[in-house]
């Protein structure tokens, strides 16, 4: 309410509109503080303790109670409390001995309009019962006016949400149909990229990640080896060791896969993850022979990821370990190969984890939709 609208409601407000209810246990305090306002059109009730008073307020509105600081039952702040909890529009003014005993600041903390000393002069009430119940009315129209503006917001975050959670589905929706382009190039990545996933997961969560780092980390995992698809089907399926020619176009899908999708708004952390994928905690690794915190921490986390399903899964060239014998090298690389913390946190984890992901995995991949832990509802 502005205070133009205030100025029209003080003077625009008949006495007939506030009605009033009169709270004392004395009938001739009582008489002293309702025939005045009786007696200038105001309607009203009193009664003389709380008790019945909570009585009347239940049966109908009042704009003001008036309430002897002494009166029995919960006492007028015993009152005033149920008046603002229950009857919020309602002003409270108290009727009170004397001035000078009256803690003013700690009745109006309290959530007293106003005051009036017994016997209060006629006018001096009138005055101050219509104040009260214009402040207050003003107080409720500004409370309103907030909770509406709150419940717009409420409302507006609630859609930004839910186009969020939209764009976010599409995002994944594209990222299995990068999956699913490699896999048809490289049967053995499949399988692979969702484990390696999956154990990055588990790892990031033991480090403590931010959601939004896990999703990067997902997201920079699941697509770690997409730029095989640049490979030759020469080089990428050769059952034999590769020359060193070879090898620098195989080690090439690094920087492919990175190209292919740092433009990609949502995929731009993720490439980074991409693009640091061979590299080492040392600095001995590729492309760009990045050490320690150089290296992204998504990276970091992969590279003991990756030696764990590299070492434990069956290739056409070296039969599977047991995942004690992987978990002795990861210890063996630790500040070398890996970063020392991501170890740590592999070491936190039981080995029971690693087995269960492997199996899950393998079931899923022979389910209806082996991209099923990418879709948000996995708890992303
Ligand atoms: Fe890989
Ligand atoms: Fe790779």
């Amino acid at each position: 309410m502005t205070n133009d609208q205030l100025q029209q409601f003080t003077r625009d407000t008949e006495p007939s509109e506030i009605s009033f209810l009169a709270v004392c246990q004395e009938p001739e305090v009582r008489n002293q503080v309702a025939a005045p306002l009786i007696a200038r059109g105001f309607p009203g009730e009193s009664c003389a303790d709380t008790a019945q008073a909570l009585t009347l307020l239940e049966q109908k509105p009042f704009q003001v109670a008036l309430c002897d600081v002494n009166v029995p039952g919960i006492g007028a702040f015993g009152l005033l409390e149920q008046v603002q909890s229950r009857f919020p529009d309602t002003a409270f003014v108290m009727a009170v001995d004397f001035e000078e005993t009256f803690d003013v600041a700690a009745a109006v903390r309290a959530g007293v309009a106003d005051y009036v000393v017994k016997p209060p002069h006629p006018e001096t009430l009138v005055a101050r019962v219509r104040r009260a119940v214009e402040v207050r009315y003003r107080e409720r129209a500004l409370e309103k006016h907030r909770s509406r503006l709150e419940e717009i917001v409420r409302q507006r975050a609630e859609q930004l949400g839910r186009a969020r959670e939209h764009i976010e589905r599409t995002c994944d929706e594209t990222l299995r149909a990068l999956g699913y382009a490699l896999d048809l190039r490289d049967n053995e990545t499949a399988g692979h990229s969702q484990r390696v996933t999956r154990y990055c997961l588990e790892l990031a969560k033991a480090m403590h990640c931010s959601s939004d780092e896990l999703k990067t980390i997902v997201r920079g995992a699941y697509l770690h080896d997409i730029g095989k698809i640049g490979v030759p089907d020469a080089i990428l399926r050769k059952p034999a060791e590769l020359t060193e020619i070879e090898r620098g176009i195989m080690e090439a899908h690094v920087r492919i896969g990175y190209e292919m999708i740092r433009r990609i708004s949502f995929l731009g952390a993720p490439a980074e993850i991409v693009l640091a994928h061979q590299e080492r905690f040392d600095g001995a690794g590729y492309p760009r022979g990045l050490a320690g915190d150089e290296i992204p921490l998504g990276a970091r986390i992969f590279a003991v990821a990756d030696t764990l399903d590299a070492m434990t899964r069956n290739r056409p060239y070296r039969r599977a370990v047991p995942f004690s014998v992987a978990r002795a090298e990861i210890i063996r690389e630790s500040g070398r190969q890996f970063d020392p913390k991501v170890v740590e946190a592999f070491l936190s984890l039981p080995q029971e984890l690693w087995e269960s992901i492997r199996d899950e995995v393998k079931s899923q991949q022979e389910g209806p939709d082996p991209y099923w832990w990418i879709h948000p509802s996995a708890g992303l």
